[in-house]
């Protein structure tokens, strides 16, 4: 039973915390790309890319390359912060430019 508890707690606090554990994701890697962008974008950027909350960028309108994509998303720019050291794992941040660029129209 102590047992049980505890590890619901520490479930609790891996939701509640910030990092995202790519091993959490599933399905294929635009779906985890999406899945990351959710957790981590969709507070300024809005789930369509044009929310705009604190001067967000509207991402359907970006013309950067998937490469700048990922290098915006790992050093941040402006009042964007960098993800760095929140988001895990070099091929997480290459689902999430994917997914990005399926937001252009
Ligand atoms: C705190 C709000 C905030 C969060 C969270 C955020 N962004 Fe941004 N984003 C911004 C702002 C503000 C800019 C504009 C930066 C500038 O040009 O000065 C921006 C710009 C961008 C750009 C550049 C667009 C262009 O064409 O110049 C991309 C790509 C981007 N964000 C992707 C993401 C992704 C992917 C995530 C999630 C990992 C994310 N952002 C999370 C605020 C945010």
């Amino acid at each position: 039973m102590v047992l049980r508890r505890l590890f619901f707690l520490i479930a609790l606090f891996c939701l509640s915390c910030s990092e995202t554990p790519d091993e959490l994701l599933t399905g294929t890697p635009l779906e985890k790309g999406e899945q990351l962008y959710q957790i981590n974008c969709v507070r300024c950027h809005g789930s369509d890319g044009n929310k705009g909350a604190s001067g967000a960028k509207q991402l359907k309108n970006s013309k950067l390359s998937k490469r700048q994509i990922i290098d915006i998303i790992k050093d941040g720019k402006g009042v964007m912060p960098s993800f760095k050291n929140t988001i895990k794992g070099d091929s997480s941040f290459i689902w999430l430019a994917e997914y990005v660029e399926t937001l252009k129209k």
